[in-house]
């Protein structure tokens, strides 16, 4: 049986969290390849909003196994308050979610050293969410990272001192202001150690080939977006893991030969949160309005993001280099009441017209060409089929299908399980 993969196209925050818990119905198991706490996956239903960090999206549902893979890395102190917010809910956390021993670990000088590293960089920073993922993905790829199996050996508090000095050491180096009370941080870790303990830790790699040999339907959930990448994305004002299609394989441990559907997911217009480059970015009333009607706040940090229309050059480029199959168009009921919609189809580029996303997309680079659609007005949300749609909206999607030469599978009218149509 091959892995299905859900990832998002844009910058992030696109409702990967709410279509893994709509899909997981078809799953036996929901499996996270890369990123960590920076991520946050909001899920609506029965009134109730979840919003998950860590833990896959498919935790509300009984019959899923979640998998943490060995691309992600955990804060024990995160995943803790992940799983106290869950205990309401009655699941059984043992027997559904279980963790790869080969996840890098994030250490509370992890969280520091970001900081430290953002502050230094003062108004280049890249706007991080400060959740130690940049010096946790540096510490695994120059070999001295600390990952979940280490926490079942005797010695691995040893580990984490000579870690963590070295950590302080160069949090120092920086030179920057930064206040701390590492003693009361280490007391907080020691104690969600002890709580992660208590799950199973497993050779994800080997699991998911048994499982797959056995028939299991598999789900890989990526986190940000693919304009995030650390190679594809805006670099450098990107997360420090691979978010695109490429990033499953090495997260899970799965070949790319049993990647089955690709999943990608995108809003009906464009979001960033943090710094780097954004084409399609409005500073007018109307960025503003999606703002406000897409209640458009980060899950994680609070931080308002910005908005900006659709950008079919970025997105045709993601939907390329994950060879995307089925796309998910969300947030299209936000879009109700805009007179004209507007799709950047092309940049100018040097004083030429192009439509691939080229090495450099600042402001002083790049000026989008837009198409412009007439909007429509009536109210989305309680809208549950395709035939109720208005009829500009589906010349709209129809529009982004050409372009992009991928269906649009699925239309999401707001942000309850419920709110989603099919077609
Ligand atoms: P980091 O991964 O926390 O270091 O953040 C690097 C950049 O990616 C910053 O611009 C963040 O705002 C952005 N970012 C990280 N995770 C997410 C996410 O889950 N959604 C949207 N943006 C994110």
């Amino acid at each position: 049986m091959a892995v299905d993969l859900l990832l998002g196209l844009q910058w992030g925050d696109e409702g990967k969290g709410k279509i893994v818990d709509v899909l997981t119905k078809n799953y036996d198991i929901i499996a996270r390849f890369q990123g960590g706490p920076n991520a946050g996956h909001t899920l609506e239903f029965d009134g109730i909003k979840h919003v998950l960090h860590t833990i896959p999206s498919g935790i509300f549902h009984k019959n899923a196994l979640n998998i943490v893979g060995n691309g992600v890395v955990i804060d024990p102190v995160i995943f803790k308050k992940e799983l106290d917010n869950l205990e309401q809910f009655k699941i059984d956390i043992k027997s559904k979610l279980v963790i790869s021993r080969k996840a890098h670990l994030i250490l509370p000088t992890h969280r520091l050293l970001d900081a430290a590293s953002e502050a230094a960089k003062g108004k280049a920073k890249i706007g991080s969410t400060l959740k130690g993922i940049g010096p946790t993905y540096m510490d695994k790829t120059g070999r001295n990272g600390m990952r979940i199996g280490d926490l079942e050996l005797d010695n691995w508090e040893k580990k984490y001192r000579a870690l963590a000095n070295k950590h302080e050491a160069m949090i120092a180096f920086y030179n920057v202001d930064i206040q701390y009370d590492l003693k009361e941080l280490e007391d907080e870790f020691m104690k969600a150690v002890k709580a992660l303990k208590q799950l199973t830790f497993i050779d994800s790699e080997e699991y998911l080939y048994q499982a797959q040999k056995a028939g299991k339907k598999i789900l890989a959930e990526g986190a940000q977006g693919s304009l995030l990448d650390v190679d594809f994305g805006t670099y450098p004002f990107v997360t420090s893991s691979n978010t695109t299609a490429a990033g499953a394989c090495t997260g899970l441990g799965v070949s790319p030969g049993q990647i089955g559907r690709v999943f990608g997911i995108f809003k009906a217009y464009a979001t960033r949160v943090g710094s780097g480059p954004f084409p399609t970015e409005l500073f007018d009333e109307d960025g503003a309005t999606m703002g406000r009607v897409g209640n458009e706040f980060g899950a994680t940090t609070g931080r308002p993001r910005r908005c900006g229309w659709i950008d079919l050059v970025a997105l045709k480029y993601a939907v390329q280099i994950n060879g995307v199959t089925d796309l998910m168009m969300m947030k299209a009921d936000v879009l109700s009441g805009f007179k004209n919609i507007k799709i950047c189809t092309a940049y100018t580029y040097k004083g030429e017209t192009i439509s691939h996303l080229p090495y450099n997309i600042e402001s002083e680079n790049v000026t989008p060409i837009y198409t412009e659609m007439k909007g429509w007005a009536k109210d989305l949300t309680k809208m549950s089929s395709e035939e109720e749609l208005p009829e500009n909206l589906m010349d709209y999607i129809k529009f982004l299908e050409a372009e992009l030469e991928v269906p649009i599978k699925i239309v999401s009218v707001g942000p309850d399980r419920t709110q989603t149509i099919h077609r």
